[in-house]
């Protein structure tokens, strides 16, 4: 079939989180299964910097935005068999440092909803199936199904949310800058909101796992959008994201500072353990080491840390290792950790790739006590690398880590379950515990490494989708 992804970061191009780590490798799942494959994706500053050469210009027209005519580049590169397509435009794109949070960012994307509807009529509507991601492309089945170009008629689309509470919300102002006409399919709550006209105006909706799909029909996960999604439920289901094993596997991870596999993880875990108390200027010291990686956003649950962790630090029990950016007060209380306990703690804010392979390599235990998970990548990495995680059982991370049983040996993570302190402060005691029984410890590592979170079980489910709205 033919198949087009679009989405507002997708890796090598640009990337601030997992839906970068998933456009930048299920397209490439499905090409291998024989799919034609199209992703298009802004041309962010950053994809400016590293691909420019690279590029070649397909073809430039405009795109109406309010009483302007913008410029719109289509600019290509084949990438391993996918053509990949970037909407250029210099002023939307092309000199922001960052890839949303400006002003003006339900401008910014609904010109790029114009500008891929504006390509779909170039290639005549030459595909079988739109595949669009979270709210930045939630205009766009609304702009297919006003168009009047009848070449476009038989393109069905998916859309899939990776995170509910970014919705692409905006004062009904913008409304001249959409060139749509208005229905009150475009509003929620007296706003435009992108992402509500997605899921009301695109054939089918998925979001990436099962349990996320059932927690959205819930108004505690919904942000409000429980309802439309219950209306929906004959259209809309959970498929697990995959990772992608080229990417990340210690055995060819360039990033880290010792290559390792199943057959010398004791050797491997513990030289990168080494490096990465070096990278962070930590002293060794035979306690477990606890990762993090992240954006430090609500939604991930750090806040429950602040007032338990300091008395596994004083007491010598864990040492923490932060790599991440985003809420300043969160900053401020793991630098302030830092400042306290600065034998036992390391941390660098900001986006770093080299340093989460190696705390991905180095650390024992992984941290993720979200609130809510839609999917979650990071474990899945931490898995692969031999690094425990501890997570809060939500969403995808429910579906992917089986909470080790100290009695029965099973499992490959640390689970609790509620979102509190007390929950979390027990998972911690466990780690802890699970760290002084090397046997159980290297066991659960093991049987972590060994799992298979590849895409290829999602990429039939997704295909098993595309058929049925091809019939
Ligand atoms: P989310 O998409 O909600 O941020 P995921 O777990 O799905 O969470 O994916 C996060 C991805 O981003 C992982 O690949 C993780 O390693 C990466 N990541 C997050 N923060 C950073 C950072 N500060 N530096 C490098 N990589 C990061
Ligand atoms: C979102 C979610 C994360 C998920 C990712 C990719 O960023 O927060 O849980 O893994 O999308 O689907």
């Amino acid at each position: 079939m033919k198949i087009m992804f679009i989405g507002s970061e997708a890796t090598p191009f640009s990337k601030t989180g997992g839906l970068a780590d998933v456009l930048g490798s299920l397209p490439y799942a499905l090409h291998q299964m024989g799919h034609d494959i199209t992703i298009v994706l802004p041309k962010h500053k950053v994809t400016k910097d590293k691909f420019e050469e690279k590029l070649t210009v397909e073809h430039t027209t405009t795109v109406p935005v309010k009483d302007k005519k913008e410029f719109v580049g289509y600019e290509i590169l084949l990438h391993h068999g996918v053509k990949v397509v970037f909407v250029d435009n210099e002023y939307y794109f092309g000199y922001r440092e960052n890839l949303y949070g400006d002003y003006d960012d339900g401008e910014r994307y609904g010109y790029f909803s114009q500008a891929v509807v504006r390509y779909l009529k170039y290639i005549k509507g030459d595909i079988d199936i739109l595949h669009l991601n979270d709210w930045q492309t939630g205009l766009i089945p609304y702009l297919l199904q006003c168009t009047k170009n009848s070449a476009l008629n038989h393109i069905k689309t998916v859309f899939t949310i990776h995170n509910i509470a970014y919705q692409g919300r905006f004062d009904k102002a913008l409304m001249p800058y959409l060139n749509v006409p208005y229905s009150d399919i475009l509003e929620f709550d007296d706003t435009l909101n992108f992402l509500k006209t997605g899921i009301v105006s695109a054939d089918w909706i998925t979001t990436v796992s099962k349990s996320y799909a059932e927690e959205l029909t819930y108004a505690y996960f919904g942000y409000g959008m429980e309802d439309l999604l219950k209306e929906r439920q004959n259209t809309f289901i959970g498929i697990m994201n995959g990772i992608n094993y080229d990417e990340f596997s210690p055995n060819k991870d360039s990033y880290i500072a010792f290559n390792y596999g199943i057959h010398n993880y004791l050797k491997g875990k513990e030289k990168n353990r080494q490096a990465l108390l070096k990278m962070f200027h930590i002293e060794a010291g035979g306690i477990p080491i606890i990762g993090i990686v992240s954006r430090l956003a609500e939604q991930k649950g750090f806040n429950l840390l602040r007032d338990i962790i300091e008395d596994y630090l004083e007491k010598d029990r864990l040492k923490l290792i932060v790599l991440g950016s985003g809420d300043d007060d969160l900053e401020g209380y793991f630098d302030h950790l830092k400042q306290r306990f600065h034998d036992h703690v390391g941390v660098y804010f900001g986006y770093h790739e080299k340093m989460a392979r190696q705390i991905y390599a180095g650390a024992d235990f992984f941290l993720m006590p979200s609130r809510y998970e839609p999917c979650g990548l990071s474990q899945l990495i931490s898995l692969k690398y031999g690094t425990i995680p501890i997570i809060r059982q939500t969403g995808g991370l429910k579906d992917s880590i089986e909470p080790y049983n100290r009695y029965t040996h099973k499992g490959s993570g640390i689970g609790f379950l509620n979102f509190s302190k007390e929950d979390l402060k027990r998972a911690l005691d466990e780690a802890v515990k699970l760290y002084q029984n090397q046997t159980a410890f290297k066991q659960v590592k093991k049987r972590g490494m060994q799992a298979d979170f590849s895409w290829q079980q999602s990429a039939l489910q997704y295909e098993k989708l595309y058929q049925k709205l091809g019939d």
